[in-house]
C-alpha cells in the first residue's frame, strides 16, 4: 500500500460535505484549500482570523468555502452549524495551539482544547450524516521521557505543560466518545492524529520558529533562538494534512478497522535540531544571522521529541514525502514569494499540486 494518488483523493472527496474546525488557523486554512481543490464542499468553524495577513485572508477562503465565526465553547452554536450543514466528515483542528500561551492562560487552553473537543463530539454525536471523525491532537500528548526513541501510539499519554496535558486529555475524550457512543454504530469511524511540529508558508504565530525567523529576516535583525539543541519532528504542513486526508479515506473504507490513534511525522533521517532548521532558513533566504540566547527561567518545554510512524505506514499506507531540506526550501520560498507580492492563492495551490505530484 503506497501513499494515496491524487485521483483517489479526488474520487473520495469530490462533493463530500466536510466540516473543518480551526479553518482560520495555519493548518486549517491549508486543509480547506486542499479540500476545495479536491472538490469537497467545506464548512469551517472557528474564531475569526486575527491578522490581515493570515493565510485564511490571503487566500480569500471566505469566498471559497462556507465559514461560521464561532467559539467552540459555545455548544449551541457548534450544534447549529452541524445540524444545518450535515457533514459527512469532520476534521477537528480548533485549539489554543501554543505551549507558551498555555502557561499564561491554562484555563482557556484546557477549556478550548478539552472542553471544545467535548463540545464538537457532543454536537456530532447524533448527526446521522457523519461517517468519519479525524481529531487532531499533537505529538506532545505523550508523557515525555526525553529518550531517543520515537513515541508509539501505545505509549503513555502525559504532558508537563498545560498545552501538552490538554492534548493528552483530548485523546482520552476522543477515545471515550469512540468507545461509548460511536463504536456501536459501526458506520462511523473515529480516529485521532498526532503530528509533529509543522512548518510552512502562512504561519505568523508568535513563539514559533519559522514565523520568528521570517520576522527577523524581514526586519534585517538577528534571529534569536532559545533552545538550539532541542529536536522536534519538523515537517511541512502538507505532510500531516496528507495524513489526515488518508486517515479519512481509510475510515470511510472501513470505520472499524481503521479507528484509533495515528502518528504522522517525518522520516527518522529528517529529524533536526532548532539550530539546524534556523541554519537552513538562513541559507535558503540567502542572508541573516543567528543569536543564541538561552533563557534560564523559561518555562519548561520538551527537549527530545520524536515520533514512530510505523503504524501510519503499515496500516494506512502513509509515509512522509518531503525531507527536511525540501521542507525548509519550500517554506522559505513561500515567504519570499509572498513578500515579493506573489498572489498567495496561486502560490499555495502550486505547492499543494507539487506535493501531490511528488
Ligand atoms: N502547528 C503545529 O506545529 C502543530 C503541531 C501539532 C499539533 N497541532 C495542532 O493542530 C491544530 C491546528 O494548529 P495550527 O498550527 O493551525 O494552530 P493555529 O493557532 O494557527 O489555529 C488554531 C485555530 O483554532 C481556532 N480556535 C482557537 N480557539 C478557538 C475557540 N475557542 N473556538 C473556535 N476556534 C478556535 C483559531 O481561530 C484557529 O482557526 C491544533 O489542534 C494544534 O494543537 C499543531
Amino acid at each position: 500500500m503506497g501513499n494515496l494518488e491524487v485521483n483517489v483523493l479526488r474520487q473520495v472527496f469530490k462533493g463530500k460535505k466536510v466540516l473543518v474546525t480551526g479553518d482560520t488557523g495555519f493548518k486549517g486554512s491549508w486543509l480547506c484549500l486542499w479540500l476545495h481543490e479536491l472538490g469537497a464542499e467545506v464548512l469551517g468553524f472557528a474564531l475569526p482570523p486575527v491578522n490581515s495577513d493570515d493565510h485564511f485572508n490571503l487566500l480569500g477562503l471566505r469566498s471559497m468555502i462556507r465559514h461560521v465565526d464561532g467559539d467552540i465553547s459555545d455548544l449551541a452554536k457548534v450544534r447549529r452549524a452541524v445540524d444545518d450543514f450535515k457533514p459527512e466528515i469532520l476534521f477537528h483542528l480548533a485549539a489554543q495551539a501554543i505551549v507558551r500561551v498555555s502557561y499564561q492562560d491554562p484555563k482557556t487552553t484546557f477549556d478550548t482544547n478539552v472542553g471544545g473537543t467535548v463540545n464538537v463530539l457532543e454536537a456530532v454525536r447524533h448527526c446521522g450524516s457523519l461517517k468519519a471523525i479525524v481529531d487532531i491532537t499533537s505529538d506532545k500528548c505523550y508523557f515525555n521521557n526525553e529518550w531517543l526513541w520515537g513515541y508509539r501510539e501505545s505509549d503513555t499519554l502525559g504532558g508537563h505543560d498545560p498545552y501538552s496535558a490538554s492534548k493528552a486529555a483530548a485523546e482520552l475524550v476522543v477515545a471515550a466518545y469512540r468507545d461509548s457512543f460511536f463504536q456501536a454504530r459501526r458506520n462511523i469511524g473515529v480516529a485521532s492524529a498526532r503530528a509533529g511540529n509543522v512548518i510552512g508558508g502562512g504561519d505568523w504565530a508568535k513563539d514559533r520558529i519559522i514565523p520568528d525567523c521570517i520576522r527577523s529576516l524581514k526586519g534585517q535583525a538577528p534571529i534569536v533562538i532559545r533552545n538550539p539543541q532541542s529536536t522536534r519532528p519538523w515537517q511541512h504542513v502538507l505532510e500531516p494534512l496528507s495524513g489526515y486526508l488518508t486517515l479519512a479515506v481509510r475510515l470511510l473504507e472501513d470505520p472499524v478497522k481503521f479507528a484509533g490513534a495515528y502518528n504522522f511525522g517525518p522520516a527518522a533521517g529528517s529529524i533536526r535540531t532548532v539550530k539546524d532548521v534556523v541554519d537552513g532558513v538562513v541559507a535558503a533566504w540567502g542572508s541573516g544571522s543567528i543569536n543564541v540566547c538561552p533563557e534560564p527561567n523559561a518555562p519548561h518545554e520538551a527537549g527530545l521529541l520524536h515520533l514512530n510512524c510505523d503504524k501510519a505506514y503499515q496500516v494506512l499506507g502513509w509515509s512522509s514525502r518531503w525531507d527536511a531540506d525540501q521542507t525548509i526550501r519550500e517554506t522559505v520560498a513561500w515567504y519570499k514569494e509572498m513578500l515579493n507580492g506573489r498572489a498567495v492563492l496561486s502560490l499555495s495551490r502550486e505547492q499543494i499540486n507539487r506535493y501531490m505530484g511528488a
